[in-house]
């Protein structure tokens, strides 16, 4: 299974796709958080003068290897994505299924331009993932979530593979006998994962990478192998690795030279993906510090 990644901004380049080319779409536009998303790639070595300490009581210095970043402040945030979400509807197969990932801050709008475009009837789930990361504000209960929205083309006609979906532990196994408790069970609508910790084997460097897990239980479950997926807000391009490694093609879209310098690190040596637009020499990538975050294979 193949792919192409696209450089630009997405909206002409949704323009000139030809309807109901994919199956599956997931994106994870920026949140208008306010603030530019910014990620700094940093390495320790040893260095008996260095700034840190660590592990039994070494010391470490802090090496900058660069920092990714893009803006993440929208005037008009509903009026940027709206065309966009139409063109995701356009776009999708009549079974197909939409995922739009946001977090609380615009996730009611979106619903309300979601049921719209869709029709209510449509909205199959809003996914909760929590994760706890990070410092905890004491003036409110922090927020540590992420809203996931789920469309379908069709209601009563979509994929849905429940039976192929990881299962997670039950929280009293005592209660449920000994099978079914080492079978586990399907998970609800509230996942419960870690974020890509910054500088773990996961980790490509570029600032919001989502969890690979995340991604592969979505297009698990909502497509089947040989289906198409299409990610048009790519990033650091999980979503492909994602439908590569469960035996779907891809197509990604992002409009920062960065990001698409981090997915060709991420996808050197597979097979068949095509890069439109740009150039993204590998030695470039590896020559700016990112890490690879690539393994395994269909
Ligand atoms: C939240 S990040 C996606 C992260 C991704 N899910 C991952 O796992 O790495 C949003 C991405 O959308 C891209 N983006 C923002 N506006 C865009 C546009 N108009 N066209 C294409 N990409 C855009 C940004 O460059 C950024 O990489």
């Amino acid at each position: 299974m193949g792919g192409k990644v696209y450089f630009g901004d997405n909206l002409p380049i949704l323009r000139g796709m030809p309807s109901e080319t994919a199956d599956l779409i997931y994106i994870d536009p920026p949140f208008n958080t306010g603030r530019a998303q910014t990620r700094l790639r940093l390495k320790t070595v040893r260095d008996q003068d260095g700034d840190r300490t660590g592990f039994q009581g070494h010391r470490y210095r802090t090496q900058k290897l660069g920092q990714s970043s893009f803006g993440d402040t929208f005037e008009d945030y509903l009026g940027f994505l709206e065309p966009r979400l139409r063109e995701a509807y356009r776009l999708l197969k009549p079974n197909g299924s939409f995922f739009l990932h946001m977090d609380y801050r615009e996730v009611h709008y979106c619903k309300v331009l979601l049921d719209q475009l869709f029709g209510r009837e449509c909205f199959l789930n809003e996914i909760i993932w929590a994760y706890d990361y990070g410092a905890r504000t004491r003036k409110r209960w922090p927020p540590k979530h992420d809203n996931i929205l789920l469309y379908v083309k069709d209601p009563k006609r979509y994929t849905f593979n429940a039976d192929a979906v990881d299962r997670i532990p039950y929280m009293a196994p005592g209660l449920v006998g000994p099978e079914k408790a080492a079978r586990g069970k399907l998970p609800t609508d509230t996942w419960w994962h870690t974020i890509v910790p910054p500088g773990g084997k996961e980790s490509t460097g570029y600032a919001t990478q989502k969890p690979l897990a995340i991604l592969k239980r979505i297009v698990v479950a909502s497509s089947n192998p040989g289906d198409v997926t299409l990610d048009f807000f790519a990033g650091s391009g999980t979503t492909g690795v994602a439908a590569y490694q469960l035996g779907r093609s891809f197509i990604l879209i992002d409009n920062n030279d960065q990001a698409l310098q981090v997915m060709a690190k991420r996808f050197e040596g597979v097979p068949d993906v095509e890069f439109v637009g740009l150039d993204p020499t590998p030695c470039c990538a590896s020559s700016r510090g990112f890490a690879c975050g690539f393994s395994g294979s269909a």
